[in-house]
């Protein structure tokens, strides 16, 4: 498969850079450059940088950078071709590529060609069966209501119940080495001879896994014999193409419809979207198995906001929907909930009662308030005025996941008006859920340091701490475009502080719902010590004291503080902040821990103060 380098240009050319990563994430325009959230590390702040000039990206966290097609690649976990071609087509180029010129020269490409393979020799097995084993299969087809159509719309296939089916016929179609079938998951080493290798699935029926656009990326397999002990369903491990949290089952299937629909119905298992498909509903996914992931629900996003969950009505169903719920209501997506009777899953029931008693389930959906009201009705926990609060308080976490405020201000009105209770009061108890749930994710988020900067902030602790603690200032007392140049400009990574962390987190928090810096608010909501007497002090200059209310040391009078900082000055802090960091990493440079040699330290170096210097001009 050759394509001449011009063609590799015209393609990038005819792909706007911030066009195609708009059309994955959410990018926004800031002055001359395009921010977003790095979709290749967990981020809270915009560190992913899109040059529009230079059309590449570049993350200043996790510094992920490249071009056009790195990023459809990377993001989309797909080969370097295939980027070429999907972005080939986005743009309406036409790229003759012979598809019998399969693409073996990385890994990537080799395990995708091993599942497409297996894929089509599981198929193969199906079709081929005979005798006692022929009955026995298309019997449980049967009674599964599984027919010819939909074994080929979904490539549904049989492994036979031997040790080496799938071993000797990678073996005799001699591309692809044992030790390569196993890396694709489909082969298990034995544990006494590690040279010896024998089938993941035995005797079970296959379920391949594809990928967004129509790639086999692994399989599930269904137990059909009694002697089998392993689990009701095997699934592929993980591998460099397969990886559960970001691969939606039937997801490919369901593109379209979910975009014409503007919903989704989630599900949980692999024969729930079968059935679906089968009678005609075809705007579903399914986690299949493992708990419903962020990047998941970030899929889902990108072809609807609204959700409709759909899971077993049974103890370990509601338990993961309210954990997927939780999920989706932090994506920023609408949510409705589908219950099924008792004991019925999307597969039972549409099987039995059919497609017009299915869509007047899903015409009965619930809200999330409902819902759960409805759970701990069930549960005749509604009685008491304990019993009732905990209810609240549980639904008060569901909502205090919303990122939108005004949407929260909704829900809010509606408990109000269903349970008689002040909305204010339930604003406040939501604000501390927020808060909770913002340290757990800030948390989450601020793990990583690299070690050599904790031993720097170490050794030179007081030092940094007063340079970090600077910013505080220009927070209280910046005006409004001081304020919008931090905004959009800090970066939490250069505290090195974690107790200035939090209040900047809180800071920045602030400015994200109403752009306006509440120093009472953020001291009530951070609960921290440290952090209430870092606030207080800065807060509270000698010259200023005036400002503030003297009967309480924490409450301050919202915006009385004098406003002395301007865009101007946090231009200059931002410089202050940012050469900081180059004078960091120019010592990192220096120590060599990467083994450099000595020119490329030198080159380095003098990188690094080159643009230490370009800061000082300004
Ligand atoms: P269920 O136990 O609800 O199975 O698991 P199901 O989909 O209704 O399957 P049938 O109808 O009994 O054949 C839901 C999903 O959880 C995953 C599978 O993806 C399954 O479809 N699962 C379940 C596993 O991965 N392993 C298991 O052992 C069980
Ligand atoms: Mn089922």
């Amino acid at each position: 498969m050759s394509i001449p380098q011009e063609k590799f240009s015209e393609i990038a050319q005819a792909n706007e850079i911030v066009d195609v990563i708009s059309g994955y994430i959410q990018v926004k325009k800031r002055g001359k450059s395009f921010l977003a959230i790095c979709p290749f590390h967990p981020d809270k702040n915009p560190s992913l940088h899109i040059s529009q000039e230079k059309q590449v990206y570049h993350c200043f966290s996790c510094k992920a950078s490249g071009n056009v097609y790195s990023f459809v690649q990377n993001y989309e976990k797909i080969t370097f071709m295939d980027a070429v071609q999907k972005l080939a087509q986005r743009a309406g180029i036409e790229l003759r590529i012979n598809a019998k010129d399969p693409d073996r020269s990385n890994e990537i490409s080799k395990l995708f060609e091993i599942n497409k393979g297996a894929a089509k020799y599981f198929y193969r097995n199906l079709q081929n069966l005979s005798g006692n084993e022929k009955e026995f299969i298309y019997n449980y087809l049967g009674k599964r209501k599984i027919h010819q159509k939909l074994i080929e719309k979904f490539g549904i296939g049989y492994s036979l119940k031997s040790w080496d089916g799938l071993l000797n016929y990678f073996l005799e179609e001699n591309i692809f080495t044992a030790s390569e079938v196993e890396k694709a998951g489909l082969l298990i080493k034995r544990e006494n001879d590690e040279s010896n290798y024998y089938d993941r699935f035995r005797g079970r029926l296959i379920f391949p896994i594809f990928s967004e656009n129509d790639k086999v990326v692994g399989f599930g397999g269904r137990k059909l014999y009694e002697d089998d002990l392993g689990g009701k369903y095997i699934n592929s491990p993980e591998t460099k193409i397969y990886n559960k949290s970001k691969v939606l089952y039937g997801l490919n299937f369901a593109k379209e419809k979910i975009r014409y629909y503007d919903y989704v119905i989630l599900v949980e298992g692999y024969m729930d979207i079968v059935s679906l498909h089968k009678n005609g509903i075809e705007n579903v996914v399914a986690s299949s198995g493992t708990a419903l992931s962020p990047d998941q629900v970030q899929l889902i996003s990108r072809y609807t906001k609204n959700v409709y969950v759909l899971f077993d009505s049974d103890f370990a169903g509601i338990k993961a929907a309210k954990r997927g719920i939780e999920i989706i209501l932090e994506a920023g997506l609408d949510l409705s909930v589908v219950s099924l009777p008792e004991g019925e899953d999307p597969d039972s029931f549409i099987n039995k009662f059919g497609k017009e008693e299915f869509e007047q389930q899903i015409q009965k959906r619930k809200s999330v308030i409902n819902f759960i009201s409805e759970l701990y009705e069930k549960e005749g926990k509604l009685e008491s005025v304990n019993d009732k609060t905990d209810f609240i308080k549980e639904i008060i976490s569901y909502i205090g996941r919303i990122p939108d405020k005004i949407k929260r201000a909704f829900y809010i009105k509606e408990i109000s008006g269903l349970y008689d209770l002040y909305e204010s009061d339930l604003r406040q108890e939501i604000d501390k859920t927020i808060n909770e749930n913002k340290f757990k994710s800030y948390q989450k988020s601020s793990v990583k340091i690299p070690e050599q900067k904790t031993n720097l902030s170490k050794s030179n602790n007081g030092n940094f701490y007063k340079i970090d603690k600077e910013v505080i200032d220009y927070f209280i007392r910046g005006d409004k475009d001081c304020l919008i140049y931090l905004y959009e400009n800090f970066h939490i990574e250069w505290l090195h502080s974690e107790t200035i962390k939090k209040i900047v987190c809180e800071f920045l928090e602030q400015l994200n719902f109403d752009f306006e810096i509440n120093i009472s608010k953020a001291i009530n909501i951070l609960d921290d010590e440290e952090a209430i007497k870092c606030i207080t002090e800065i807060a509270n200059d000698p010259h200023e004291a005036s400002f503030f209310e003297s009967t309480s040391q924490y409450i301050f009078l919202k915006n009385s503080v004098h406003k002395k900082y301007k865009q101007s000055d946090a231009i200059k802090l931002i410089d202050k902040y940012k050469k900081n960091e180059f004078e960091r990493e120019r010592i990192e440079v220096k120590n060599n821990k990467a083994g450099l040699s000595l020119d490329e330290v030198s080159l380095k170096v003098s990188e690094i103060t080159k643009k230490i210097n370009d800061i000082m001009k300004n």
